[in-house]
């Protein structure tokens, strides 16, 4: 089943490397974060937009995996003291608390890297074809690079004490936040072979539901709870960040977000198959409380 996380963290564990001894350390930072939990939002898209495009869970999964180490590397280094500097991730101490900032930078380096070997592993090959794995690759290093998320994370540090443009928060947040959800998105259809049609499909409701995605985190470091969230709150305004909630309040945030999901839903009409799990998932993205 598409749906099913605890397919998607039994197959995680089996995409880790070895920690033999003199590697121990950095096997188990990797483990740490990687196995700590999380909503598994990215691979559930790989796999769903897989499904959708008429093609296999078992195929998708090795990009799946690959999403998820890449997605855990980058919250493992936006925890890190010179970046949000936060203490609790995923409901435990985050990362560089019980490993040190040494073996968190080391660890995150490792889950970056170790997607790759994933994607291009021979499961993957087999599974879905060298060109295949090739176009992966290239996309989740673009979506993961200087022109995706690490360019959108550089934004969002040199954005902290400033009065920045709503223009220039959403550029910031296509690329911190949209641009993985996108990468999950196309990984799913590339895996399925998907049409060109398709693939704009994709990336129309991964771009609305990627926006929505990152508006509804800034509400909840508002107005959720440490315990519900897993993660502390207030750490947006303890940094001085520049946030649609900082910027618009959290009515028009609401708001926007209400108005992008219903978009990404309209996106999905283009499908002849069941949409009924990616329009549910971008509902529950919209009222989630954590
Ligand atoms: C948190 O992502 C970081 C953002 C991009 C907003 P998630 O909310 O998907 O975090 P997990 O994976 O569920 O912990
Ligand atoms: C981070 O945004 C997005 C990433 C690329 C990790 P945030 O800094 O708001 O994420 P949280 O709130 O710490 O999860
Ligand atoms: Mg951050
Ligand atoms: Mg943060
Ligand atoms: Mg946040």
């Amino acid at each position: 089943m598409t749906n099913d996380v605890s397919k998607i963290e039994q197959e995680l564990l089996t995409y880790l490397p070895q920690g033999n001894e003199p590697v121990k350390t950095l096997v188990s930072s990797m483990t740490y974060s990687l196995t700590a939990g999380g909503k598994r939002v990215r691979p559930l898209l790989v796999l769903s937009f897989a499904e959708l495009c008429g093609g296999s869970a078992e195929a998708a999964m090795p990009f799946a995996c690959a999403i998820e180490m890449i997605h855990t590397y980058s919250l493992i280094h936006d925890d890190l003291p010179c970046m949000d500097n936060d203490d609790l991730r995923r409901g435990k101490p985050t990362n560089h608390k019980v490993y040190g900032e040494a073996a968190a930078l080391l660890g995150g380096n490792g889950l970056l890297t170790h997607a790759f070997e994933a994607v291009l592993s021979e499961k993957a090959v087999t599974l879905n074809g060298a060109d295949t794995c090739v176009k992966a690759g290239r996309l989740l290093a673009q979506c993961a690079g200087v022109n995706g998320m690490l360019g959108g994370q550089i934004i969002d540090l040199e954005s902290e004490n400033k009065q920045v443009s709503v223009e220039r928060l959403r550029i910031m947040d296509e690329k911190k936040t949209g641009a993985l959800i996108r990468a999950a998105c196309l990984l799913g259809c590339l895996s399925a072979g998907a049409t060109d049609g398709q693939m704009r499909a994709a990336e129309e409701y991964a771009a609305h539901i990627g926006l929505a995605f990152q508006i509804v985190d800034d509400i909840l470091d508002v107005v959720s709870d440490a315990e519900t969230l897993g993660k502390p709150i207030g750490s947006d305004r303890e940094n001085n960040k520049s946030t649609y909630v900082s910027l618009l309040g959290i009515e028009e945030c609401r708001r926007l977000s209400r108005e992008l999901t219903d978009k990404a839903i309209t996106a999905l009409s283009v499908f002849d198959t069941d949409i009924t799990f990616l329009s549910s998932l971008a509902l529950s993205l919209r009222d989630r409380t954590n």
